[in-house]
């Protein structure tokens, strides 16, 4: 956000009436904090992970180890998926995350205006809203070397969202079609400050690589939602996940997955180009600004921009061959649903500093 005092005030004030309506907020303030640079005015992230807003602590959604196993209808794929599930019936269940929804005020697209606090997500559900949420992850590994992550979901088709990383650094999991049916699968890493925007209708996961990290993101629906499938069930629950994931191999990250999603999904590659939406953000401004005080036609100048990327092939007309990709060794696998015959080694490697 602008840093002058007045926008930094008027910024405050909206942020903190909104989440005082959803009853996020705390009235205790709390101590003055020693802060990572999240990059929103009046957001604090301490370093043990508690965010507060304005000094006051705001009330995340604590999603802990276990909700990978019944947050959806659909087993999750892990990197070792039977000792994390041990490891939860014996009591150690550690929250991995904490989600904000709608932590800044949704937006009418067109009209640009800010729509009040919706708890019910009844008003903010439709087309052309633009939502907001904020996601702190926790430090920490899965057994099987596999980073703390998201659950992981579908998203819809016709649904724009893109992500910022604050502070931390992140690696998302990405895999879908494209406009001609086409597969792809990739992984991003992205360090504080970069930007990450997803195609249409894909799976994508994330996984903390330096923690705590805070990822901001924005999301709106362009046209109205799918009245097949997908429609009304959980976000979670819109189909069986992409039997993929991330692992640690000492500095560098390792993918795997089953065979058949080998076959489906081809190795995980190198991030696609988004030239589209550089181009389209002001020198400096983040992805908050952009949602707080972007006008309707620098919205709608990013919707168009991402709907012809689409038109065009994106992502698979931009995916490069992994760089520094080795083969995999055999795996000594307990991933997915199955025993060791369900996995192989798949993907290559991703420099990470
Ligand atoms: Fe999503």
């Amino acid at each position: 956000m602008r840093s002058t005092t007045a926008r930094h005030d008027i910024d405050r004030d909206l942020v903190l009436r909104h989440l005082r309506r959803l009853g996020n907020l705390a009235d205790t303030p709390q101590a003055a904090p020693t802060p990572l640079p999240v990059g929103i005015a009046g957001v604090a992230l301490e370093r043990d992970g508690v965010l507060t807003v304005d000094g006051q602590l705001a009330h995340g959604t604590p999603r802990r180890v276990s909700e990978l196993f019944s947050a959806g209808s659909h087993p999750p794929y892990l990197a070792d998926s039977v000792l994390t599930a041990t490891m939860c019936h014996s009591g150690h269940d550690p929250v991995m995350y904490h989600a904000f929804r709608h932590f800044l005020p949704p937006r009418d697209l067109r009209s640009g205006r800010h729509l009040p606090a919706d708890p019910s997500g009844a008003v903010t559900s439709g087309p052309g809203r633009l939502l907001a949420d904020l996601v702190i992850y926790q430090p920490g590994e899965l057994p099987g070397d596999e980073p703390f992550r998201s659950t992981g979901h579908w998203n819809l088709p016709g649904q724009l969202e893109i992500f910022q990383v604050l502070t931390g650094r992140v690696a998302m999991l990405v895999a879908g079609r494209n406009r001609s049916a086409e597969p792809f699968a990739y992984v991003q890493v992205c360090q504080a400050g970069e930007t990450m925007a997803v195609p249409f209708e894909v799976w994508h996961v994330s996984y903390v690589l330096d923690g705590p990290a805070a990822v901001f993101n924005v999301t709106t629906m362009l046209e109205a939602g799918p009245v097949g499938a997908g429609a009304g069930v959980s976000k979670y629950s819109r189909s069986a996940p992409v039997a993929i994931t991330v692992r640690r191999e000492g500095p560098d990250l390792r993918c795997v997955s089953t065979p058949a999603a080998m076959r489906i999904w081809g190795e995980p590659g190198e991030p696609p180009r988004i030239d589209w939406l550089h181009g389209l953000l002001s020198a400096g401004q983040s992805l908050a600004d952009l949602h707080l005080h972007g006008t309707p036609e620098q919205l709608e100048a990013i919707v168009q921009a991402a709907r012809e990327a689409y038109r065009q092939g994106w992502p698979v007309s931009d995916l490069k061959p992994c760089a520094g990709r080795s083969p995999g060794r055999p795996d000594e696998g307990r991933a997915g649903s199955g025993g060791p015959a369900d996995v192989a080694p798949v993907a290559g490697r991703w420099a990470w500093m």
